[in-house]
Formats: structure tokens, C-alpha cells, sequence
């Protein structure tokens, strides 16, 4: 047979799906699991949206439908944006696709030539990377360090512009680590991009779980309307992981050539989920803050009950649904660490490498889980430390 295409060797997978398999296994084995791997709120829509979903399916919302995505839906998430992040967006730009990532990977694909360097966050979402070999691009991280409380350091980025530099990937709130990114550091990269001709993604998909202050998209600063595409979707922000809703919000320069990559790929995104996103935006019920006050509480607590395990160190949440931990102090790698919580304990969480080489140090709990589970796998966590107690106690 003939070799698959080179690209297929370039990408890599998601470190939260293959500690997902072996959690999953070691529960038909019998053993009780704590899942703390995957990004996946443990809610679901509100009621209206089911209704929406089943109305929909009722009134025969079950075709092929428009490429860009329903115009009702469309003009709700531009009605969405100006209310929860004071943006005006035209309907016309925004892009439906089938989950934030297709919109990821298609915006990509619509800008990056070989060769071209894309500046993305480290550690971060590990589509990142994977997708920018994938196009043939390279990868340049930015770090996001305990150092610098997990805020991108404007300075090293604009150390690493070259002229081969087409991109730079912004995630606020951030995945893995939580972290929300200041509006003075946001502004700085904003400067940059425009300074510097460049494209911008900015990844909000997180945006509506910030625990304090104000969400600044990166739409907001002068200059980025003509170069900023916001990829976002409706999996964590109104748990809706299975619906497969996201969206591109592209400068209209950029539209076409997003839709044309619709057409090419998915056609249209199912219709009857389109329809449960509206009522979903229109939140009548108000289960958006009520989930994101949740969420607050429960990082809160589980942030602290981390802090009381010995040798574990870990920020505070800002946004998301992850606590991002520093395990160096236990001597041992988040490997074994992650391999003892899950093997000797049942607490499956992910080793920070999946998200970047310089995050080898930490671990990634995600609390979108009920306050019993989270208390439990501390009390469970807590019963292992000797594992590395004492090898703390030998050094
Ligand atoms: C930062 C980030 N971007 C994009 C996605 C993809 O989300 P979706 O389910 O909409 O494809 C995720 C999911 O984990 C994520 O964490």
C-alpha cells in the first residue's frame, strides 16, 4: 500500500482521551473511578432547550440547512456577544461549524501556508500545536509560567516575531491552567499584532466561566476588527458538549474563505442544534450564571483541599473548570503521580506534558464535578501522598 499523507505523522492526540480509556478500563474491572480527566461540564441545557431541540426536530428542522449557520441563530449570538462581552459583531461574520475545534482547524487552515510560525500558548489546548504542524506551519510557544501567574509575558512574544510570523493563538480563560488573561496583557499583544501585521485566533470558547472582574475579548482592543478571528462554541458555556455548536467570527475579508471550507467539509451544522443554541443564549431560566457560580465554588474549595495535599501547589482558578498543579515538590514525575491518584486511588487526572514539554511539572484536575466527588478524591488523593512523602523525606 502506499503511505498515508505526511501530515497524518505530524499530529498528535489529546492526553485527556487516552487517560479517559484507562480510567474507563480500570472501571470495568471494577474499580470506582473519580473522573477528573475531561473538559466536560457535568450539567446539562436547561429545559427550553431541550424543548427548542424537540420543537425543531417536530417542525421537520432535520435538512441540510445555510452553510454560515441559521441567520436567527447568528443574529442571537451577535445579540449574546454585545450583551456578555460589550463587542458588536456583525451576524454576517459569524460562521457556524460543528464545535469550536472544526472552527479552530478551518480558520487555521483558511491562513497558514508551510513555513508560516504560529505563536501559541504553553501550556494550552493541545490542538495548538498539532494543527499548526498539521498545515505545515511552525510552532513558537509562548509560556505561560507560575513565575508570571500564568499571564503571557508580551515581551517574550514579541522576542519570537519574525518575519516568518503569520498568527498568534490567544485562549482566555486558559486551558489548562485557569488562568485569565489580564486586559493590560491583552492589549500589549493586541499592539503587537497590529504592529506587526499579524493575524489573530482568539480562542474564547471559555469565556463566559470567569470567576471576578470584566471578560475583555480580544475584539475589543483598536486595530484587531481586520485581523481577529474568535473561534467560540456552546460545549462549555451552556454545557452542550455533544451538540457539536461553535462559530468563527471572522473579518469579512476572511468569511468567504470560511465558508468556502464549509462547504468543502461539513456543508452545514445540524439544524435542530442550532435552534436549541438560541433558546440556549437566550438563557431564561438563567442556568449560564448559575453553572459559572457553581464552578466558582467548587475551584474554591477544590483549589484548597490541592493546596492541603503535601508537595502540591496550585493557583487559584480565574475562569474555566481546571486546577493546574505544580506536584515537582513530591520528587517524583506527573506521570507517576498521575499514575498512583488513578491506579492506587481511583482520581483520573492528566499529566501537564499533554499540554506542552515545559509543563511536565504539573497536573490538570478538572472540578467541572459535584463538590461530593471533588471532597472524595481529596480525602483519596490525601490516603497515596506517602507515595511521595516519602520520597520527599529521602532527599
Ligand atoms: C481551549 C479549547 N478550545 C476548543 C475546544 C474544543 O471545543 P468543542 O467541543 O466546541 O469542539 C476545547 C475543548 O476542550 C478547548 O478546551
Amino acid at each position: 500500500m502506499r503511505p498515508l499523507a505526511s501530515r497524518i505523522h505530524v499530529l498528535t492526540g489529546e492526553g485527556a482521551l487516552s487517560v479517559f480509556a484507562h480510567a474507563n478500563e480500570l472501571e470495568r474491572q471494577g474499580k470506582s473511578i473519580i473522573h477528573l480527566e475531561l473538559g466536560e461540564p457535568d450539567f446539562h441545557p436547561d429545559k427550553p432547550v431541550l424543548d427548542a431541540a424537540k420543537a425543531a426536530l417536530d417542525a421537520g428542522k432535520d435538512r441540510y440547512c445555510n452553510v454560515a449557520g441559521v441567520p436567527a441563530l447568528r443574529e442571537e449570538i451577535a445579540a449574546y456577544l454585545l450583551r456578555t462581552r460589550s463587542i458588536t459583531v456583525d451576524p454576517n461574520n459569524i460562521v457556524m461549524a460543528p464545535g469550536c475545534k472544526i472552527a479552530l482547524f478551518l480558520a487555521m487552515m483558511a491562513l497558514l501556508e508551510p513555513g508560516d510560525e504560529v505563536l501559541y500558548p504553553e501550556p494550552g489546548f493541545p490542538g495548538y500545536p498539532s494543527i499548526t504542524r498539521g498545515f505545515g506551519g511552525i510552532c513558537v510557544p509562548y509560556l505561560l509560567t507560575e513565575k508570571n501567574h500564568m499571564q503571557p509575558d508580551p515581551d517574550e512574544i514579541a522576542a519570537k516575531i519574525t518575519p516568518r510570523t503569520k498568527l498568534i493563538i490567544t485562549c482566555s480563560p486558559n486551558n489548562p491552567t485557569g488562568s485569565v488573561t489580564s486586559d493590560a496583557v491583552q492589549s500589549r499583544i493586541s499592539e503587537l499584532a497590529v504592529q506587526h501585521d499579524l493575524y489573530v485566533i482568539s480562542d474564547e470558547i471559555y469565556g463566559r466561566i470567569v470567576y471576578s472582574g470584566e471578560y475583555f475579548s480580544m475584539l475589543r482592543y483598536p486595530g484587531m476588527a481586520e485581523r481577529t478571528l474568535i473561534v467560540d462554541g456552546f460545549s462549555k458555556s451552556f454545557a452542550m458538549t455533544g451538540w457539536r455548536l461553535g462559530y468563527t467570527i471572522a473579518p469579512p475579508q476572511i468569511v468567504p474563505a470560511m465558508t468556502m471550507l464549509s462547504i468543502n467539509s461539513y456543508t452545514c451544522v445540524a439544524e435542530f442544534s442550532q435552534y436549541a443554541g438560541i433558546q440556549a443564549l437566550r438563557d431564561s431560566g438563567g442556568a449560564v450564571p448559575r453553572m459559572v457560580a457553581e464552578f466558582a465554588r467548587r475551584g474554591a474549595r477544590f483549589a484548597e483541599g490541592l493546596n492541603r495535599v503535601p508537595a502540591f501547589r496550585c493557583l487559584a482558578p480565574e475562569g474555566a473548570f481546571y486546577a493546574w498543579v505544580n506536584v515537582a515538590d513530591t520528587g517524583l514525575s506527573a506521570e507517576e503521580v498521575c499514575r498512583i491518584m488513578l491506579e492506587d486511588a481511583g482520581v483520573a487526572a492528566i499529566p501537564g506534558a499533554a499540554f506542552g514539554p515545559s509543563a511536565r511539572d504539573f497536573v490538570r484536575f478538572s472540578f467541572a464535578s459535584s463538590m461530593e466527588m471533588l471532597d472524595e478524591a481529596i480525602t483519596r488523593i490525601m490516603k497515596v501522598s506517602p507515595a511521595w512523602q516519602s520520597v520527599v523525606a529521602t532527599r
